[in-house]
């Protein structure tokens, strides 16, 4: 990790401090819904592919902690108990094609979009501990991407239409849910030097993209 050059601005430190917070609770949070999501999975290659992947977010939350504590970061959790409690429940009620959707498509892909957008604006050791994190998140996408799409070849037409046609809708209910936890999200990116309307409009073409390749 890289130890030099720590920026010395407080309301940067804070900031970006904060986000490293939250990325590592989801990361850790992920860890553990695709973990109890292993049995359930309709066959091996999914199981397989959900254990590698609770292998990545493991390091990844053992990546960040360890940059987290050279930072200097107040580790105080940004997502409290109960929103985490509500956010493993959503996942786990879920049937396997809403759950590649909101996993891959909102959590993985929407979010991983987010995080990039602020890697060019980062100290160079938080840029250096995101950069494994963020090449094995692209791995992730892309077995939802691919995955989705399997799914969708076998449903009849109307059934497929219909399911594409609700994803918008699910990423919204996410993001609605998202706000609704009360985390000054715009803030932080703000004060890490990020254009927050420019950051959602990024989210939003990103979208557009991930929904594209569903649909081909
Ligand atoms: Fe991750
Ligand atoms: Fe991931």
């Amino acid at each position: 990790m890289n130890t030099q050059n720590l920026p010395v601005d407080p309301t940067y430190r804070d900031a970006m401090g904060q986000l490293l917070v939250l990325y590592t609770q989801v990361d850790r949070l992920i860890m553990e819904i695709c973990a109890e999501r292993i049995a359930t999975a309709p066959d091996e290659a999914a199981k397989l592919a959900l254990a590698k992947q609770v292998g990545d977010e493991s390091r990844h939350v053992a990546i960040q902690r360890e940059w987290m504590e050279t930072f200097g970061t107040d580790t105080t959790a940004v997502i409290n108990p109960a929103q985490e409690d509500a956010i493993r429940a959503h996942f786990r009620a879920l049937p396997w094609l809403e759950f590649l959707a909101d996993m891959y498509l909102c959590v993985e892909a929407l979010g991983s979009e987010a995080v990039e957008k602020v890697v060019p604006l980062a100290d160079p050791g938080t840029r250096e501990s995101l950069h494994v994190p963020l090449s094995d998140e692209l791995d992730h996408i892309a077995f939802g991407i691919s995955r989705l799409q399997h799914e969708l070849a076998g449903l009849p037409d109307p059934q497929r239409a219909a399911f594409l046609a609700k994803i918008p809708r699910r990423i919204e209910e996410l993001a609605d849910a998202f706000d609704g936890m009360g985390l000054d999200v715009s803030k932080m990116f703000e004060a890490v030097g990020a254009d927050y309307a420019e950051l959602c409009t990024a989210v939003l073409k990103r979208r557009d993209e991930v929904l594209e390749q569903v649909a081909a």
